[in-house]
This record gives C-alpha cells, sequence and structure tokens, in this order.
C-alpha cells in the first residue's frame, strides 16, 4: 500500500526519474529548468519546503502532487490556495486510485484547490470526484492581419479566400487608436502595486492575489519565460498593468496577452492597456492577440477593442474548503479574474 507524505530535499531525484518517465525527456528538461523557481521561491510557500505531496512505496517515489500555493481572494475573505500542477502517478500504477488519493490528500490540506488547463486523465478524475467544473476560462482573439484567420484544417485555397474577404474588415478593426492615458514599461512591480491589489481586489468575488511580492516571483523572476510588462498610470497615480510576450506559432505569430489588471470599471483605463497591447503586437508583426478572461466586466471591453471570444481549452475547475460559499456560487464566475498567467499554464 503507498504511503503519502510530503516532499522532502532528498526527493528531487527520484522525482526527476518518475516525471521524464510520465511526462517524457523534454518536458523532463523543462521542468528541471523552472523547478527551484516554480516550486522553492513561490512567495506564497507556507512553509519553508514546497508544496508538493508524493506517493511512495517503500523507498520508491511513484506519484506526485506538485502545487503552487496562492493567497485567494474569496469574496470579502483572502484565503491560502492552491493550484494543481504537476500530478503524476508511474504509468504501471495508473488507473489503481493512487492519483484519487493524491487529489484528496492535497484537497484536505489546503483552503482552496484549484485547477487550471487540465490533461483528459486529470480532467475526468475531478469529474468523478464531482469537483466543481467552472470552465473553461474564455478565450477572446483580436486579429491583426490577414493571415489570422487561417485554419490549418482548411485547404490553402480556402484559406486564401477567407483572408481576403475578411481582409477589409481585419483592417478596421486592426487600426491604431489613441492611448488616453500614460503607459509606461517596467521591470519590476513596486509597493504600488500591492496598494493597487488593496484598492482593487475586494471588487473581484474570486482573484489571486496580485501584490507585488507575487507579480515579481510570477512575471520578472521565471528563468523560462520573459515578459513584456507596462504599468498604466494617471497623473502618476497606477492604475494597472499588462504583460504579454509574442510566439511563433504553426499557424503563425501571436501575441498572448497573458495578464492584465485595473479596476473592472476602469473600461477607459483597460481600454488604454489593450490599445498598447495592439501597438505591441503590430510592431512585432503578430497575426492576433490571444488573451483568456473570466470576468465579465473585461469581457466586454475586450469585445468592445475588437476581440472575439473563441472555443477555449483551457478547463477550470475550483473548490473553496475555508470558507463557507452561497449556493449557485459555483455557477456565476463573471466576477471572478481568472487569466491566462494564473497556475503555471504559460510556460
Ligand atoms: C492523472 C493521473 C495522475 C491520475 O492518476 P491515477 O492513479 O491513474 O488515477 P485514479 O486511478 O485514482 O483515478 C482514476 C480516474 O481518473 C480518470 N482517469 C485516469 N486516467 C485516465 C485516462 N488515461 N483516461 C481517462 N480517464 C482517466 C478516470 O476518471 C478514472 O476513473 P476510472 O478508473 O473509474 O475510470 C494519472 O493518470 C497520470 O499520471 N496521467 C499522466 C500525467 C497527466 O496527465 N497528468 C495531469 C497533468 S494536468
Amino acid at each position: 500500500m503507498a504511503e503519502i507524505d510530503r516532499y522532502r530535499p532528498d526527493d528531487r531525484r527520484a522525482v526527476d526519474v518518475l516525471y521524464r518517465r510520465v511526462f517524457g525527456a523534454d518536458a523532463a528538461e523543462a521542468n528541471r529548468l523552472r523547478w527551484d523557481w516554480q516550486y522553492r521561491r513561490n512567495p506564497n510557500n507556507p512553509s519553508d519546503t514546497p508544496e508538493i505531496w508524493l506517493a511512495r512505496e517503500g523507498p520508491t517515489v511513484i506519484g506526485q502532487y506538485a502545487t503552487m500555493p496562492v493567497r485567494l481572494r474569496v469574496r470579502d475573505r483572502e484565503i491560502y490556495a492552491s493550484w494543481g500542477m504537476d500530478v503524476m502517478v508511474a504509468p504501471e500504477r495508473q488507473r489503481q486510485g493512487l492519483g484519487e488519493v493524491l487529489f484528496r490528500t492535497w484537497d484536505q490540506n489546503v483552503g482552496a484547490s484549484l485547477g487550471l488547463g487540465l490533461s483528459e486523465s486529470s480532467y475526468r478524475l475531478f469529474k468523478k470526484l464531482r469537483w466543481p467544473d467552472v470552465g473553461p476560462v474564455p478565450c477572446l482573439v483580436k486579429p491583426l492581419t490577414r493571415r489570422a484567420l487561417r485554419r490549418p484544417s482548411w485547404p490553402m485555397p480556402v484559406n486564401r479566400f477567407v483572408s481576403a474577404v475578411t481582409l477589409p474588415f481585419v483592417r478596421i478593426i486592426s487600426r491604431a487608436r489613441p492611448l488616453r492615458a500614460q503607459v509606461e514599461r517596467i521591470r519590476q512591480f513596486d509597493d504600488s502595486f500591492t496598494d493597487l491589489w488593496n484598492r482593487v481586489g475586494p471588487k473581484f468575488d474570486v482573484a489571486v492575489r496580485r501584490d507585488a511580492r507575487y507579480l515579481n516571483w510570477r512575471y520578472v523572476e521565471p528563468p523560462h519565460v520573459r515578459y513584456s510588462i507596462v504599468a498604466l498610470k494617471r497623473n502618476d497615480v497606477l492604475g494597472g498593468y499588462a504583460v504579454y510576450r509574442h510566439v511563433q506559432e504553426p499557424r503563425g505569430r501571436v501575441t498572448l496577452l497573458v495578464d492584465f489588471f485595473a479596476d473592472p470599471d476602469d473600461e477607459a483605463g483597460f481600454k488604454t492597456l489593450l490599445r498598447w497591447t495592439d501597438r505591441e503586437a503590430r510592431a512585432a508583426d503578430s497575426d492576433k492577440i490571444r488573451a483568456f478572461a473570466q470576468h465579465g466586466g473585461f469581457r466586454r471591453t475586450m469585445k468592445r477593442s475588437g476581440y472575439f471570444q473563441v472555443k477555449s481549452t483551457l478547463d477550470f475547475t475550483a473548490k473553496i474548503n475555508a470558507v463557507e460559499v452561497p449556493d449557485g456560487f459555483y455557477d456565476d464566475t463573471e466576477g471572478w479574474h481568472v487569466t491566462l498567467g494564473d497556475s503555471d499554464q504559460d510556460r
């Protein structure tokens, strides 16, 4: 019978080996590069050790549940929560109930258990455990060039035809619009971001606490990915931020608007951040901008700024344990702020 307990520093090699067996050599290499930052340096770790549970059989590690602790705002309270991330069971031991025990152990130890971007097997397991399925997080795309609407499944002549027909329309929505406030590039989040969170955070029903410590760790310090970060200011008062990066995908170049934050009632402010991102995406020669936004207010502003909602693949499950939530809490997520920058989805 397997025993479940917490990760210890001398487990690192055994976990590495298991990771390679379950996810393959490339993923294991990428995991090694991220590991120290992702698990050991997380400023929200409740203790000195990473929040990882292991399933052991004698000296052998046969399963893990690795998580990302965060502070989560839930209505008028703030609780300890964690994103479930790299969960795995040794191939020969899968489908024997170990995953379920790992999921339950994690859940019993956190104020809220959160999952984003699930694999087919973990999605099924969440369903089997009847955890609330609150996703997927809506995906929004803004086309910038004629290549934006291409689909690999369509034959080339069809792609060319669609590009030609939609071009005038793409030109109209992608045209440059004036910025209505000051936008500054930044390299660090200073204390004014914590003040912004304290001021605006209470407007969200559910959101990860985006204070300066968390933001620096999440967007400035990662060793494996580099972000561009801008701050929105009016008369030197901080009004929000945007985090983005440009990536090459098989279908073309994409600007990912990974995270953003502003008062959801400050439509002009958020629009300014979106317009800045448009300019940056055009300068980087991107065919489109892609973002994920759970909050209804942000989504409305995005749609008024030329974004379209498309099918989302970002599954999302959340289970609040530390505070009592009212009936229907998981059915209305319009006031929740979740983006691609949450959890470790953007790797
Ligand atoms: C996800 C994972 C940790 C689950 O562990 P497990 O020990 O196999 O899970 P359990 O035996 O406790 O639970 C099984 C339930 O999970 C779901 N499930 C697990 N593997 C599945 C698969 N390959 N296909 C579909 N559903 C699956 C089913 O609901 C299953 O219930 P059932 O056996 O009654 O049909 C394991 O399958 C794994 O390591 N997968 C590969 C890595 C991975 O995808 N990790 C998730 C990254 S988000």
